[in-house]
């Protein structure tokens, strides 16, 4: 969490600072703050949005050919100003920091005794008098960013400017990502490439204990081990338009509409291809999938509510065992290794710390067959994992995953059929059946994105209920627990997710007029058990929303709404299935008037634990 963005130019930063920090608020957006040099070091901070910042820094005619900028999601110190970064050490060092300096109690008593005074309650803070400390002795900010460093543990990525050395500005990575921009006679640091985009496409990403020194005309990094090094340049595929909002009101809104677009882009290789293992997944798959004894799915959030579809999918058709587990539970229980089991991580961002973690957990049980399922490229869980997959989703901005999950779908369909394939449990048939369901997807897809009207319709609704639940089965019970993860996530109303065959066993309880029940309904093997459910509810006055689809022929009764979703889809059905739960969320929240992109208490690559 927390954005960072740096630049040193031969022209004024200032707005590029600012609109790169826009462009990172994603990853937090409690309070920003930027300093850059300009005779001395100027600094303005605001506690909340970018926004705020931005009129200050119009107000004070803030410019500097130097700079470094942050946005904020709170750990360590309270939403206060002078929490915000960047953090100085007096008039001279100014630090922005992403991440979580463990040993700051322990570095900030070495610092006091040697003189130094702390005005906030944040872990950052000592860097900032760290780096003073060495560059005191070292009148070099390169050398005293590594020597600072060398005295941190915990995970960071840094920005570093000094007054006496306004040529020059370091950054620093470990555990966070942090990228280097290149441009013509001015360079850049951002915690990623939106964030510079808009200067250049050309980017250079540090690794794991890197410090880099960035001049106008120049870049030097070097390991952890203190040795030069050349990271490889690489040009992003991202472009300018895909940050920009165009014309939709909000990024989650812009998001849902891109998805026929993006499960397209993440299929094209399959559909046009057919299923080479070794092409889509990485060299050495198909050896890894055919004696795969398990499947073991590792994520957070809705990535691991991807995993629990893809359960259904692995266990029917590849007819492999498939356990899904939360990160954070996996890694600190006793599990019984078993070297031949795949293990795949999911992950939108490649940075989630709780996936990671479950990640260096499994290795260090001896677990050597990883995949990760990734949205961003050169990400930490991709990296860390012997195979990959990459979601071609583009950026994902609105905290709400929407376009992440469904090319997920698609990808974990992928594998599910790749899996099938190495280990002889699909024909020459069934893989061209397979495939011609998956090109369908888009369509459906934009299908269901029509049913947009019908939606916001009942939207009216749920925006004045306090409460809401979610019912599903089989392998829609996760698109039940995505509806109400997305819900109150972005609309603030408590809503819950239960297999509609478990209502029965005690949630019915809360069944009133006053508890609006959304039932997902496919024309699946389960449809009349869902309909026995529904009559549960009905009994006890609940009014229901179903999500049917179109050939199941439901039809609305008293306290029965029914929106009808395109054809059934088969096994991808799900996928189908979640375009109209994020539309009912995007509009509940609309109409309750939150912010939808960046909802409270939340940040989208959530880097602790
Ligand atoms: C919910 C949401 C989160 C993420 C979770 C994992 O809309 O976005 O639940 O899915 O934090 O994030 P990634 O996929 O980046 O590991």
């Amino acid at each position: 969490m927390c954005g960072i963005v740096g630049a040193i130019a031969g022209r004024d930063v200032v707005p590029m600072l600012t609109e790169g920090l826009k462009r990172l608020e994603y990853r937090g957006y409690d309070s920003a703050g930027i300093a850059v040099l300009n005779g001395a070091i100027r600094r303005v901070r605001r506690v909340g949005r970018v926004a705020e910042m931005e009129s200050a820094v119009r107000a004070e005619d803030l410019k500097g050919i130097v700079g470094i900028a942050h946005t904020r999601w709170a750990t360590h110190g309270g939403v206060t100003e002078p929490n915000a970064h960047p953090h100085m050490s007096g008039d001279q060092v100014a630090v922005v920091h992403n991440g979580i300096i463990e040993n700051h109690e322990e570095q900030r008593a070495r610092l006091k005794a040697l003189g130094y005074e702390f005005e906030s309650q944040t872990d950052t803070e000592v860097v900032a008098h760290l780096i003073h400390h060495y560059f005191r002795e070292t009148r070099d900010l390169f050398a005293a960013t590594r020597r600072a460093v060398a005295d941190l543990h915990g995970a960071y990525a840094l920005g570093v400017v000094a007054l006496d050395e306004p040529h020059v500005m370091t950054g620093a990575r470990m555990g966070c990502p942090l990228v280097i921009g290149l441009g013509d006679g001015e360079n850049y640091l951002a915690s990623d490439v939106s964030a510079v985009i808009a200067q250049t496409r050309r980017v250079m990403y540090l690794e794991d204990g890197d410090v880099a020194a960035l001049e106008r005309g120049r870049v030097r990094v070097v390991d952890r081990a203190g040795c030069p090094v050349e990271r490889r340049e690489h040009l992003s595929e991202l472009s300018a338009d895909a940050v920009d909002l165009g014309p939709y009101r909000h990024y989650m809104q812009k998001e849902i509409h891109e998805q026929p677009r993006a499960i397209a882009d993440t299929i094209e290789g399959v559909v046009d291809g057919g299923v080479d293992i070794d092409g889509l997944f990485g060299a050495g798959a198909t050896a890894l999938f055919r004696d795969a004894e398990a499947v073991l799915i590792l994520a957070s959030g809705t990535s691991f509510y991807a995993g629990l579809v893809a359960r259904h999918w692995i266990e029917a058709i590849a007819a492999v065992p498939c356990g899904v587990e939360l990160g954070h539970e996996y890694r600190y229980r006793e599990t019984i290794p078993n070297p031949r089991q795949l293990v795949v991580t999911i992950s939108q961002s490649g940075e989630t710390l709780d996936t990671m973690e479950a990640l260096k957990r499994a290795k260090a049980l001896g677990h050597d067959r990883t995949l990760s399922i990734c949205n961003v490229r050169e990400s930490a869980i991709p990296r860390a994992s012997r195979l990959a997959f990459y979601t071609r989703a583009g950026a994902e901005i609105g905290v709400a995953s929407t376009k992440a999950f469904t090319t997920q779908l698609v990808a974990l369909f992928t594998l599910t059929m790749a899996l099938a394939k190495a280990r002889g449990k699909l024909s020459a048939g069934g893989e061209s059946d397979l495939i011609e369901q998956l090109r369908f997807v888009p369509g459906s897809v934009q299908h269901a994105l029509n049913l947009e009207p019908q939606v916001q319709a009942w939207a009216e609704r749920f925006a004045v209920r306090d409460h809401a639940l979610f019912l599903g089965r089989g392998v829609h019970y996760p698109i039940a627990l995505e509806g109400a993860l997305k819900l109150k996530e972005i609309s603030y109303i408590h809503a819950e997710a239960y297999p509609a065959g478990e209502l029965k066993h005690g949630p019915l309880a809360l069944v009133d007029a006053a508890m609006p029940v959304v039932v997902i309904a496919p024309n699946d093997a389960l449809l009349e058990k869902v309909k026995s459910n529904m009559q549960e509810v009905r009994a006890r006055g609940g009014e229901i929303y179903v999500f049917a689809d179109l050939d199941s022929h439901f039809a609305p009764s008293e306290g029965v709404h029914v929106i009808r979703t395109p054809r059934h889809a088969g096994w991808l059905s799900p996928i189908v299935h979640a375009i109209p739960v994020q539309l009912l969320a995007y509009h509940t929240a609309l109409r309750r008037g939150t912010d939808v992109d960046k909802p409270r208490n939340l940040a989208k690559a959530v880097t602790v634990e």
